[in-house]
């Protein structure tokens, strides 16, 4: 039997790059007799109608969803119309604010740096209280690391060296949600990116920068495919289904004994980076998981 799947996607990122990683996605479908449709997040409008959800346009329901967006709140309505979603909402939701994510992670009492949350102030308020910080340095002691709840590609993660760059940092995320968390020297400029789908590692790369504390790949890392040891797998496994990913990238550190800590858990990693320093295609994977999992819902 054909199934059919909705790609859904950010409208605003409809770029060549995104376009052609949908291609990439609807041609493995097709491999497995699927037919995807990618659909803009913005050519759906939820709304709720004589109390009810409702979608327009009223399109055919597919058998299921592929959720490459962020947008929580379409992907809640489509889970409330009682259509299977991968990601689901809540996963999506937890990963996509790092402050959910690790207060998620701790649930399942798993490793993680030391981290504080800025409390969430209004904006008649225009400066962190001071014994906050001094809280935040004793802690952490410098150099600390800052982060925007809402980043991604390091672009939102400072390192930060004194309390004149404390002070000033703290002022200027003052009304955005972020976090403060203790620097893991010995993981400086490298991390390992495991590929997690339906309770198991797919791939593994591990990123180096020579030039960053940051190992992310857009910000110049270099990436080579690697085999995790078992304590880097197990965490990996454990941090994914605790975030309740069908499938995600989940990325590591290295504490000062070679031992796994958990950086952060993407509901929503890129497949080709990961192809090309291991040439696994993940999409494969995730598909398979997919129709495991509607098999197990008898579609
Ligand atoms: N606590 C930390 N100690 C050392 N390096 C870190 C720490 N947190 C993040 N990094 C580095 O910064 C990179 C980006 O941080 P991450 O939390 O993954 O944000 P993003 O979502 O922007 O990728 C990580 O891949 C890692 O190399
Ligand atoms: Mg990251």
């Amino acid at each position: 039997m054909k199934l059919t799947g909705w790609l859904i996607y950010n409208g605003g990122m409809a770029t060549e790059k995104f376009i052609d990683l949908h291609n990439w996605y609807v041609k493995t479908a097709k491999t497995l007799q699927i037919e995807l449709k990618p659909i803009a997040n913005n050519q759906l409008f939820s709304q709720i109608e004589n109390g009810q959800f409702k979608l327009e346009p009223q399109l055919a329901k597919p058998d299921f969803i592929l959720y490459l967006d962020k947008d929580i709140h379409l992907a809640n309505q489509l889970e409330r119309l009682g259509m299977p979603i991968f990601n689901s909402a809540q996963t999506i939701a937890v990963c996509d604010n790092k402050i959910t994510m690790h207060q998620q992670l701790a649930g399942a009492g798993l490793p993680q740096p030391l981290t504080i949350f800025a409390p969430m102030l209004f904006a008649q308020i225009k400066k962190p209280k001071s014994t906050f910080l001094d809280h935040v340095e004793q802690s952490l002691s410098y150099p600390l690391i800052v982060k925007e709840a809402y980043g991604s590609f390091g672009e939102q993660v400072y390192l930060i060296h004194n309390r004149t760059e404390l002070d000033a940092i703290a002022t200027k995320l003052i009304h955005r949600p972020h976090l403060f968390q203790e620097y893991i020297q010995s993981s400086y400029g490298r991390d390992m990116r495991l590929h997690v789908v339906g309770g198991q590692v797919v791939a593994s790369m591990e990123r180096v920068s020579s030039h960053d504390f940051r190992a992310n790949v857009t910000n110049g890392a270099k990436m080579f495919a690697t085999e995790p040891n078992d304590r880097f797998i197990e965490l990996a496994i454990a941090a994914s289904q605790a975030v309740g990913a069908d499938f995600s990238g989940v990325d590591l550190l290295f504490d000062q004994n070679n031992e796994p800590i958990i950086c952060e858990v993407n509901s929503n990693a890129h497949i080709k980076t990961i192809y090309q320093a291991t040439s696994i295609d993940v999409s494969q994977f995730i598909f398979k998981h997919i129709l495991a999992k509607l098999k197990g819902h008898s579609i």
